[in-house]
């Protein structure tokens, strides 16, 4: 199984921003554990980030008869991109929303997630380890 991780805007900056809501390590970090947890599960992975919206909807389109599930974390995106949820809903590849923090319990305008209506599950509120949990459950979806 070969999976995408797409993480959106200020995910580079993880380390730097707001460690109090992200924790101390860095993006590099992410990409390690979540390599690490995914060799464990016999899964290949590949990485995208980009702070840009369009950039996202082209890496997911570049997935589409490649690629058998999408871990993605939208970031701010999450909130506004119509755009985004279009892209998942286009490739009709099983998709799963990450967020590092617990977004249910911050502000108002982070209440909605168009992203999610196009996945089948949602880890918000684990740090790194929502990745590896939305992992292990794209691959029992797809088993
Ligand atoms: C985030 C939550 C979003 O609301 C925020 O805009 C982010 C990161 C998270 O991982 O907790 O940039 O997706």
């Amino acid at each position: 199984m070969r999976f995408l991780i797409i993480n959106g805007p200020n995910i580079n900056f993880l380390g730097i921003r707001e460690p109090e809501i992200y924790g101390g390590r860095t993006y590099s970090d992410l990409i390690e554990h979540i390599r690490a947890g995914c060799s464990e599960l016999g899964v290949e992975c590949e990485f995208f980030q980009s702070n840009h919206e369009g950039a996202i909807v082209d890496a997911i389109q570049g997935a589409y008869r490649r690629i058998d599930g999408i871990i993605i974390n939208p970031a701010a995106y999450t909130h506004t991109s119509i755009a985004i949820l279009d892209a998942l809903k286009a490739v009709g590849i099983p998709a799963v929303e990450v967020h590092l923090s617990d977004v249910d319990s911050r502000e108002d305008f982070r209440q909605i997630s168009y992203a999610g209506k196009a996945c089948c599950a949602r880890f918000a509120g684990m740090g790194f380890d929502g990745y590896l949990a939305a992992a292990k459950h794209l691959v029992s979806v797809l088993s």
